[in-house]
């Protein structure tokens, strides 16, 4: 179980920490303290010899040229306190699991988190999105203890089984091929795809219920 060991990704480190100046370290923390309570919860499944529903999770802070592009979309000032306080995803987690209902047993775990707040949330599992894409999306409101007050941060959590995280990267690696002929035969294919891994996240899911009922 790897735990505590989550490297936040940031494409060019120094000039985000510029953009974002000392609140980097809150997107930092805000990632930190959901990844502290999500391995809580692993280590008591761990120690009643539970299975551990987490493949495994990335955390990333949003680059800047991807927040600058967002503030624009959105007609907001480019400024720190819009990119943390009207932009949800500044920071960001994704959580790989290995079976379809271990994603309810995550997205249930962090509802009863008392002082964490879902602000949002999106079923794309129940609700696929018409390009087959299926993840569970969560934004959270995370309060961190600063001096005598306390700062809420939001941070984006991507829920999804290992099937479906193949499919969503391969997916996006072929979005920015927009030059290539044939789309529509690849939208459809693309589409066929997330179908059928979905069928099969639940042929797994039925052999996880089956050994477990039987230990
Ligand atoms: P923003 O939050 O403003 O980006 O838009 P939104 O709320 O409509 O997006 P949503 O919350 O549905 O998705 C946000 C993120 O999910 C994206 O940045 C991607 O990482 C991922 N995502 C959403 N849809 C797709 C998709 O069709 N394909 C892939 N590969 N990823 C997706
Ligand atoms: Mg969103």
């Amino acid at each position: 179980m790897q735990m505590n060991k989550c490297e936040i990704i940031c494409e060019t480190k120094t000039q985000e920490q510029d953009f974002y100046k000392e609140s980097y370290v809150l997107l930092e923390s805000a990632i930190l303290e959901i990844i502290l309570r999500i391995d809580i919860m692993r280590k008591i499944k761990a120690n009643s010899h539970e299975r551990d529903p987490i493949e495994h999770y990335k955390a990333r802070i949003k680059s800047i040229d991807s927040m600058i592009d967002k503030l624009k979309r959105r007609n907001l000032p480019i400024t720190v306190e819009h990119a943390l306080t009207d932009i949800y995803d500044a920071a960001g987690i994704r959580i790989i699991c290995t079976f379809l209902d271990d994603i309810y047993w995550i997205v249930n775990m962090l509802k009863n988190q008392g002082d964490i707040t879902v602000i949002e949330e999106k079923d794309y599992i129940r609700n696929p999105k018409s390009n087959g894409y299926r993840s569970y999306h969560m934004i959270l409101k995370v309060p961190l203890h600063v001096e005598n007050k306390i700062r809420n941060v939001y941070c984006e959590l991507q829920i999804r089984t290992i099937a479906m995280d193949c499919w969503a990267s391969l997916e996006h690696q072929l979005k920015y091929k927009k030059d290539i002929p044939n789309q529509e035969i690849i939208t459809w294919e693309l589409k066929r795809c997330a179908d059928e891994i979905a069928s099969t996240d639940l042929n797994f899911q039925a052999i996880c219920d089956l050994i477990e009922a039987n230990r």
